[in-house]
């Protein structure tokens, strides 16, 4: 059976618009993108993402015919028969998450479309936004159309976005319409992944407690990971023996300096929020966001065994980035460490393959630029490993003593192994193994 092709017009073209559009593209429909920012329209209308994923570049320019990249939302909206919201939800000050540029793209579909129309909410929204989120489009429609407002979580990881939205392990649709859940079939039949169909509140809630138990299940292993380091057990020993039991499963086991990005934070913060908005506690997501907060200044302290003060001392950063394979800084623990250093008088350089031109951004001449873990490492008096990039983990481990001034490594992504670190004959200190 041949799959419909549908007319889809794509809100925000950051991680999960453009991955959205360019996978839907992919699978045959007729896509066009929008967006605010006319930089970023004209970048991707030469064929350019404006964001560093793998692969991302390469399926728009495969999908070429059936992409439009504009920043005329009139044009975009007006004939659609599916909009997919996915425009950022950031941060408020008290943790909530900010709703007014998801609002604000309501109101422009409100006053634009002239067809019945299925409006796909992608964006991570606190339970009920969806039901407000309809509420506004009816109260501003300018066409006597009908739509109807579906929640569809996004669980895509950036870095692994292109696969995750292809091959994701299910695809949650919120429908309070018969008719709206047809529609997401015909959307999404043609990508062949298990539904789990549900109304739009249990939807939006599945997001946020699927990306909570993430963050609790990196909490969780991250003061195993400081008992183990205080009774002188080996963490990854430890992970390796409960990953076997189904029950518990091996993934986001790693235990490091916490987790940073754009989702784990802010999504951990907003449920918290929700809770205690309608009066309760959620202990468990307050105890991951604290335990969180101190294991990203774990190196720091670590380091302060080896010296009383960081004045003057050569430091090297390897990985600013929250994760390999992105760009992205947002949340990552280089963004609270580096200024304890610099604050502290130590010199710093830095190394990152893709992060260093967003951290410019932030820190500008502050820090020295390297383009080689060689250079970073150089004399150096103190490294600190914040990013398990693939380069780090592959470096031949002898260089460290060869080229340091004093080879002390404070690793907080166990990126070597204990036994070459002995053999490099270096001071390596990482989390929850022994040293
Ligand atoms: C996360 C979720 O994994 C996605 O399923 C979700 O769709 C996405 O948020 C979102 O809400 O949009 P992402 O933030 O891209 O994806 O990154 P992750 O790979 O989940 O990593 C988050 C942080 O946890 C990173 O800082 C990483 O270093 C840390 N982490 C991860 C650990 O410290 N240990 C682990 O075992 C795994």
């Amino acid at each position: 059976i041949g799959c419909d092709i549908m007319k889809i017009a794509v809100a925000g073209t950051g991680y999960v618009g453009l991955v959205t559009a360019v996978c839907l593209a992919e699978k045959g429909h007729n896509v066009t993108c929008v967006d605010i920012n006319q930089d970023k329209i004209d970048l991707m209308k030469q064929g350019i993402s404006p964001i560093y994923e793998q692969g991302l570049q390469d399926l728009m320019l495969k999908n070429k015919e059936s992409l439009i990249y504009t920043s005329d939302y009139v044009e975009a909206y007006k004939n659609a028969e599916v909009i997919f919201i996915g425009v950022g939800t950031p941060e408020n000050k008290s943790g909530s998450a900010n709703l007014e540029f998801v609002n604000e793209v309501a109101i422009q579909i409100a006053h634009t479309i002239e067809e019945n129309c299925v409006i796909v909410v992608k964006s991570t929204v606190p339970v009920g936004t969806n039901d407000k989120i309809e509420q506004l489009i009816i109260e501003n429609l300018k066409n006597d159309v009908s739509i109807s407002v579906v929640s569809n979580p996004e669980f895509l990881s950036q870095g692994t976005a292109i696969k995750d939205t292809l091959y994701a392990k299910r695809m949650v649709l919120g429908v309070e319409s018969k008719h709206a859940e047809m529609i997401m079939k015909k959307v999404y039949d043609p990508f062949n992944i298990p539904y789990v169909v549900t109304d739009r509140r249990s939807a939006e809630m599945i997001k946020y407690a699927s990306n909570d138990f993430l963050a609790l299940k990196i909490s969780y292993i991250n003061e195993i990971a400081n008992l183990c380091e205080i009774v002188d057990a080996n963490i990854e020993d430890v992970v390796q023996g409960m990953g076997m039991d189904p029950r518990i499963g091996g993934q986001f086991l790693n235990a490091g300096i916490g987790y940073g990005g754009s989702c784990f934070p802010k999504d951990t913060k907003a449920l918290h929020w929700l809770a205690n908005f309608n009066d309760y506690e959620i202990k468990t997501i307050k105890a991951t966001i604290e335990v969180n907060e101190n294991q990203k200044i774990k190196l720091i302290k670590k380091a302060r065994k080896y010296y009383d003060s960081f004045n003057n001392l050569e430091v090297a950063i390897l990985g600013l980035t929250f994760k390999p394979g992105t760009d992205d800084l947002r949340e990552a623990p280089s963004l609270v460490n580096i200024p304890i250093l610099l604050e502290d008088g130590a010199n710093v350089r830095v190394w990152d393959p893709v992060g260093a031109d967003n951290f410019r951004k932030n820190f500008s001449t502050q820090v020295r630029y390297c383009q080689s873990i060689e250079e970073a490492i150089t004399n150096a008096d103190l490294c600190f490993i914040f990013t398990e990039w693939p380069e780090v983990k592959q470096f031949d481990i002898s260089n460290y003593s060869k080229l340091m001034n004093c080879p002390i490594v404070i690793d907080g992504r166990n990126c070597y192994s204990l036994e070459s670190a002995e053999e490099a004959g270096i001071v390596y200190d990482s989390i929850g193994r022994k040293k």
